[in-house]
């Protein structure tokens, strides 16, 4: 590693708890005009300097509508997308912190063990032309020390470990149902011991019942390999299951992050609000949520956002004034959590099971 990616002289940058935290990080991707002198005609802001903490052993959750940037940072975390703007900085096992969006491809190579990804789609996310043995063995070749015997071990141990019979390591991914492939993906994520975690949609395209069965299984390997997980996902009745903090996203900026009980009970911004009320009435847990709130199908334009509060153009409690032109700052609410909205503390709105009125400001 070279030594201006090591971030020594400023330990206190992050807290002691703190595992990642992702300062300022913005990701634009170029809009190309077509036809033979394609050029760049604006800017999609997939992620629009975001900040935001996982501390050492929490599962994180990132909520929010689709194509609201979610996994466009979670690869900016995990290094496929190279940040436009802003720090990763993430705290190494020796106690060091480095910024991972400074470091050169190679140098990042480094960590490409320590923070993994489990995909959404059992699918495709296997290749049908590999073994269960290369497909999971594959991280491991990073460690040139690993010879084809111990990575047989390792590769047997970890499919026991998320309850696939080692025998099946000579199989290919065809062979396996949705639930097992993604337990092959887990696999695969886990077998080089990473520190972090990042789920995105990890169960989304599973029946409920393998759904129920997966979840159990990250939480189980939460705890024996002392995991960090950032849980993505558009499901909220599956993240209040899990995580222990959330934090919900909208047009590329967070707009609100708090514990878990605390964002459901009592949601201190608008969008969130209108998140739980718009989960399936069919989960009774959920039900009874924002009687005011309902979302717009209109979604704005990621490259060419609203003035002000981005939300303000959807949501129900905008004024013409100060919500259309001045820009909210995410801030402390309450003591405890924090939303970017210039109303927070005075607006009284519903979380689960909480009707607006009955939440204590
Ligand atoms: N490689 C890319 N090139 C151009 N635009 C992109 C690229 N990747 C993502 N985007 C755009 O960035 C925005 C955020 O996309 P992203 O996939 O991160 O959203 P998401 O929250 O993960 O959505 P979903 O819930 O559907 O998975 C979208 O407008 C998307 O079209
Ligand atoms: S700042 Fe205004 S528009 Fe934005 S969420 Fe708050 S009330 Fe709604
Ligand atoms: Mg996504």
């Amino acid at each position: 590693m070279t030594e201006q990616t090591t971030v020594t002289d400023d330990p206190a940058r992050l807290d002691q708890d703190t595992l990642l935290r992702v300062e300022n990080v913005s990701m634009d991707f170029p809009i190309r005009s077509r036809g033979l002198f394609s050029r760049t005609t604006g800017h999609v802001h997939a992620v629009n300097d975001v900040s935001l903490e996982i501390r050492s052993g929490e599962v994180l959750g990132l909520v929010g509508e689709s194509g609201c940037g979610k996994t466009t940072l979670g690869r900016c975390i995990v290094g496929t997308n190279a940040p436009t703007g802003g720090s990763i900085l993430y705290r190494k096992d020796t106690g060091d912190v480095v910024d991972l969006a400074a470091m050169s491809k190679k140098d990042r190579s480094a960590y490409q063990s320590e923070i993994r990804v489990v995909f959404q789609d059992p699918f495709t996310s296997l290749n049908p032309r590999m073994t269960i043995l290369q497909i999971v063995g594959d991280p491991l070749k990073n460690f040139a020390s690993l010879g084809r015997s111990e990575i047989e071990d390792r590769v047997a141990h970890m499919l026991q470990r998320v309850g696939l019979s080692p025998t099946h390591m000579h199989r290919y991914p065809h062979a396996f149902s949705g639930g097992e492939r993604q337990r092959v993906n887990i696999a695969r994520a886990l077998v080089a011991e990473p520190r972090l975690v990042i789920a995105d949609e990890a169960v989304s395209a599973l029946d409920v019942s393998v759904r129920a069965q997966i979840l159990n299984l990250l939480r189980d390997l939460q705890d024996e390999f002392n995991l960090t997980y950032l849980f993505i996902s558009h499901d909220l009745s599956v993240v209040e299951n899990i995580c222990d903090r959330v934090a919900v996203m909208y047009l590329g900026k967070i707009v609100e992050i708090a514990e878990t009980d605390d964002l459901y009970s009592a949601p201190r911004h608008p969008y969130t609000e209108a998140l739980l009320a718009a989960v399936p009435k069919a989960d009774p847990r959920l039900r009874g949520t924002g009687r005011r709130v309902r979302l717009s199908d209109e979604f704005p334009d990621p490259s060419n956002p609203p003035s002000g509060c981005f939300f303000h153009t959807r949501c129900s409690y905008a004024d013409d004034d100060r919500c259309a032109h001045e820009r909210p700052l995410l801030r402390t609410v309450a003591g405890v959590q924090q939303a970017a909205c210039h109303y927070a503390d005075e607006l009284d709105l519903a979380g689960v099971g909480t009707e607006a009125g009955q939440v204590e400001p």
